[in-house]
């Protein structure tokens, strides 16, 4: 069973080794800088089985808006449901707040998560030409009304 829970300082490696090789991958200091935002979500997904943590997502928000900064899933365990479960909770809590709106950041060329957002009802709103590097690519910007969906 899949049980989605808050990040703890005790998290922060694991997320860290999860993030490896990743295109834009955090490292653990990227991830306890998060933990230090006010206006953020760090949520995890575990296991139950024994099988540990097996994807993590934060956010930061402002008022009414907010922005999925990071949702990474374990490399053998996706196609499970584990990244549509943290978006499902990540909203939840972010509308309890007073969020209305979701915004995020995705590589034109990354198909798994724009797939993803897509399915989940987020909408290609914008886009900035080469914003990333290692490799080069333009991000999309996506957002989805959050309240009362
Ligand atoms: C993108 C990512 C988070 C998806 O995680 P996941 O747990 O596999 O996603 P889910 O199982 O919840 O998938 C939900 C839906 O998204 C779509 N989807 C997810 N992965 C897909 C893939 N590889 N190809 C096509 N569609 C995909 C499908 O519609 C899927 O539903 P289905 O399995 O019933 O067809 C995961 O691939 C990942 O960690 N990638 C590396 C990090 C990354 O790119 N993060 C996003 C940065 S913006």
């Amino acid at each position: 069973m899949l049980r989605i829970r808050d990040l703890t300082a005790a998290d922060i490696d694991r997320v860290a080794q999860l993030e490896q090789g990743e295109p834009s991958a955090w490292n653990s200091v990227d991830i306890r800088r998060e933990l230090d935002q006010p206006e953020g979500f760090r949520l995890v997904a575990v296991e139950e089985s024994g099988g540990g943590i097996v994807g993590w997502c934060c956010s930061r928000s402002l008022e009414t808006e907010a922005e999925l900064l990071k949702i990474t899933v374990l490399d053998r365990c996706r196609r499970r449901g584990v990244a549509s479960a943290l978006l499902a909770c990540l909203k939840g809590r972010l509308v309890g707040k007073g969020v209305r709106t979701l915004f995020l950041e995705v590589r034109s060329h990354n198909d798994p998560a724009f797939q993803l957002y897509r399915r989940d009802g987020f909408a290609e709103v914008g886009r900035r030409r080469r914003y990333y590097s290692s490799p080069e690519d333009d991000a999309l910007i996506m957002s989805r009304e959050i309240a009362g969906a």
